[in-house]
């Protein structure tokens, strides 16, 4: 049974789990506007339905009392006693502590290496089976990276992968583009040459959160894909060279991609991007992209080359990378804010052909919430 208390004269309540010997303190204005009532939260939809405005800045609790699986709290200004149930309390409670830590992560990620084994699914089984869809995004969730197999040969079949769990973002290159070889070309994608691994399009605001490069021919030698965690580059930047992990966050560079037909796309993020209080956010690394840099200092400009040159190096080491050559039918998907992507040289032999688009992460993140919140035989 939890106990009750209202303290500084109405403004705070107390819970005291005796069990536990645990203290959680709630302000009456917090209490108030998450009331879960039908006149404060629609009972459709759960959008509250009261503004900042409605909440009387004295509001004050007059009484509070709990059962077991409830804490009722009335205002001092209303004669309504609102219930809100002690689970959601729990899940809630900002009364603990907060991690400060520079550069950690969400929960739920984790970071890898050349060592990680690559998740792959079956496309029939992912079409067909929510439980099997559930696991595979559960595992783009934590490695911001995954493979798809046996899919059809067919142009467009890249859109099926994405209307499993969202929608795509239709950019100047159209609802999906095509990587191939093309003569004149205006993109070193559709090149045969190697590329470094990068993110996509860090020259748009807001950048293209996940990508799909499906292939639908890959005759040619070489061409093998690779990925790399750019959260991991991260930490051993931030392990081994501090300083770099700061100046590389704390500054923003400059991204642009001026292009044919009246293209002219323009950035200006840090390589590597913390929330405001300090959580690894987003990985933008793309030479090719890359504008002059005019927001470092005069005095720190030799010192950002430097982070920028250690963390493109630590990038480029053949430990962080995970390697495969994809065959028709096959494709991966990335969390294009935090894995890079690269491709080996190919040769002219052969063909290679492959279709990309990019899906946004929080119709894949809606998805997945639904379904972890389903049962699945
Ligand atoms: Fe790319």
């Amino acid at each position: 049974m939890q106990q009750v208390t209202i303290e500084d004269g109405g403004r705070v309540l107390t819970l005291f789990d005796q069990a536990s010997a645990r203290r959680r303190r709630f302000h009456a204005i917090w209490l108030r506007d998450n009331a879960q009532d039908e006149s404060t939260r629609s009972a459709d939809n759960g959008q509250r339905l009261i503004t900042l405005a409605d909440i009387p800045l004295d509001t004050r609790i007059s009484n509070a009392w709990s059962d077991q699986s409830r804490l009722y709290v009335t205002f001092s200004n209303d004669t309504t006693a609102f219930a809100y149930d002690l689970d959601w309390i729990d899940a809630n409670c900002y009364d603990k502590k907060h991690a400060a830590d520079v550069g950690r992560l969400e929960s739920g990620v984790e970071t890898w290496d050349a060592k990680l084994q690559a998740p792959v699914a079956d496309f029939a089984e992912l079409r067909e089976s929510p439980a099997s869809l559930r696991d595979w995004l559960w595992q783009i969730r934590r490695y911001g990276f995954a493979r798809v197999s046996n899919g059809p040969i067919e142009s467009g079949a890249l859109l099926q992968v994405a209307s499993w769990f969202g929608y795509v973002r239709s950019t100047n290159y159209g609802e999906y583009f095509e990587v191939r070889t093309e003569v004149n070309p205006n993109n070193l994608a559709y090149t045969g040459l190697g590329l470094q691994a990068h993110t996509d399009n860090p020259y748009r605001d807001p950048v293209p959160t996940m990508q799909i490069l499906y292939c639908l021919e890959n005759s040619a030698s070489g061409g093998e894909s690779v990925v790399v965690d750019g959260y991991r580059a991260c930490q051993r930047l931030q392990e081994t060279d501090p300083d770099a992990f700061g100046l590389l966050s704390q500054y923003c560079a400059r991204f642009e991609y001026v292009g044919s037909g009246g293209v002219c796309l323009k950035s200006q993020k840090p390589v590597i991007e913390l929330s405001v209080d300090g959580r690894l956010q987003a990985v933008r690394f793309n030479n090719r992209s890359a504008a002059a840099i005019t927001d470092v200092p005069f005095d720190l400009m030799e010192k950002y080359y430097a982070a920028y040159r250690r963390f493109a190096d630590i990038i480029d080491d053949p430990e962080m990378a995970v390697s495969f050559k994809l065959s028709p039918g096959e494709c991966f998907i990335v969390n294009n804010t935090r894995v890079l992507h690269a491709r080996s040289a190919y040769s002219g032999e052969g063909s290679r052909w492959l279709q990309g688009c990019y899906p946004d992460i929080d119709g894949m993140m809606s998805t997945l919430a639904v379904l972890e919140s389903e049962q699945f035989e």
